[in-house]
């Protein structure tokens, strides 16, 4: 079997260990320098601090747990690795592009699961494998970086809920050998090879879903925290999101029904999900960003950024980039408002 090597011991990583190790394979799970208590936790008890499930044990005749290392022992980590995930959020971007894809090997895959784009000053919308691309070249070092899109949240996985993603990558054949890797009866993957495609089609959905939970908040407010949760509202920002998705990937020249859909379930999934929720509730029911970071305490860094893009999005909308032939009056978009500064913030 193979040896897969995770950097970034957050949620995302972290279950990704689940399939991976089910399948045989050796993982060895590498935390930032942000994960250092994570990796002890992980030492310590065989469990990430956040999920109820402790890692899986191996399969006959590989029956030995997963491997914690802290970062200090990264090279270690990677030698000798058939596959290298990124767990990074899009907070360490950077430091992921500048500190650990230099030091791999190039004949090592690299599959990452950091969701959104950059926004470039002209306009264009840079996904991340191209923006770590780019990085790379500059540096004379020539690599394809593979990614995941679709709905997954990182808790449904370990828990072995039917889960059914994309891995996007030029080359075929690498996709071919790493769906082989992590494949399971519960983790089911489809291969495509338009990265600009997914990746477009599920960076925005953390705002999207944000938009929708605000109508839920905004019920609760005009009828009591104990009201019918009422969908109607949900719905049609729902419609909106899953229009201005479909524009955004016309806008990146990926406008197809296949990567429409992974966009949308990844929508749906994150609507229902816990942090991304919470936090549009929790603006729909009128709370200022301060009183929302407190009912939020312990929700990760990413959420409560988006928190303060929502809260801007009051603020007239920015300037139209232009090459969008569906775009006309800005108020036309309000999901996308959100969107576009969240993207400007995220750069
Ligand atoms: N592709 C998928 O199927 C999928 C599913 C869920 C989430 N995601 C994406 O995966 C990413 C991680 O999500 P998560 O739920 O694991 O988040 P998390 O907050 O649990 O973990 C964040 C990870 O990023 C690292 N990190 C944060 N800031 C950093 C910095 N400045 N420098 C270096 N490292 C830094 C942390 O140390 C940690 O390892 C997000 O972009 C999320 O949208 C992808």
């Amino acid at each position: 079997m193979a040896t897969i090597t995770i950097i970034g011991s957050g949620m995302m990583g972290s279950a990704l260990a689940f399939p991976a190790r089910e399948n045989g394979n050796t993982v060895r799970l590498v935390g930032t320098h942000l994960d250092r208590e994570i990796i002890d936790a992980c030492r310590a008890t065989n469990r990430h601090p956040k999920f109820a499930k402790h890692f899986p044990k191996g399969v006959p005749p590989f029956p030995e747990g997963c491997e914690f290392y802290q970062i200090e022992q990264m090279d270690e980590a990677v030698k000798g690795a058939d596959l290298v995930i990124g767990g990074v959020s899009s907070f360490g971007v950077d430091w992921f592009g500048e500190e650990v894809l230099p030091r791999i090997p190039v004949e090592i895959p690299v599959l990452s699961v950091t969701k959104g784009l950059l926004d470039q000053d002209d306009g264009t919308l840079l996904c991340y494998p191209q923006v770590w691309e780019a990085r790379l070249a500059a540096k004379g070092i020539k690599r394809d970086i593979c990614a995941i899109g679709g709905p997954c949240t990182s808790y449904e996985l370990v828990a072995h809920d039917q889960t059914e993603v994309a891995f996007c990558g030029k080359d075929l054949n690498v996709l071919r050998k790493i769906k082989a890797m992590m494949a399971t009866d519960y983790y089911h993957i489809s291969l495509s090879t338009d990265v600009v495609g997914i990746e477009s089609a599920v960076a925005l959905k953390n705002g999207y879903a944000l938009g929708i939970a605000l109508t839920i908040g905004l019920n609760q407010k005009a009828f009591g925290l104990d009201s019918e949760l009422h969908f109607n509202s949900q719905a049609a920002v729902f419609g909106q999101a899953s229009k201005e998705m479909s524009r955004l990937l016309d806008l990146q020249g990926a406008g197809t029904l296949d990567n429409l859909c992974v966009g949308v379930g990844d929508l749906y999934v994150t609507v229902y999900g816990g942090r991304t929720r919470l936090v549009g509730i929790l603006l729909g029911r009128g709370l200022n960003i301060d009183e929302a970071k407190e009912e939020l305490k312990g929700v990760r860094r990413e959420e409560a950024h988006r928190i303060r893009q929502a809260q801007r999005s009051r603020l007239p909308a920015p300037p139209a980039h232009g090459r969008d032939p569906h775009r006309k009056e800005a108020g036309e978009h309000p999901v996308g408002v959100v969107h576009v500064r969240t993207l400007r913030d995220d750069a």
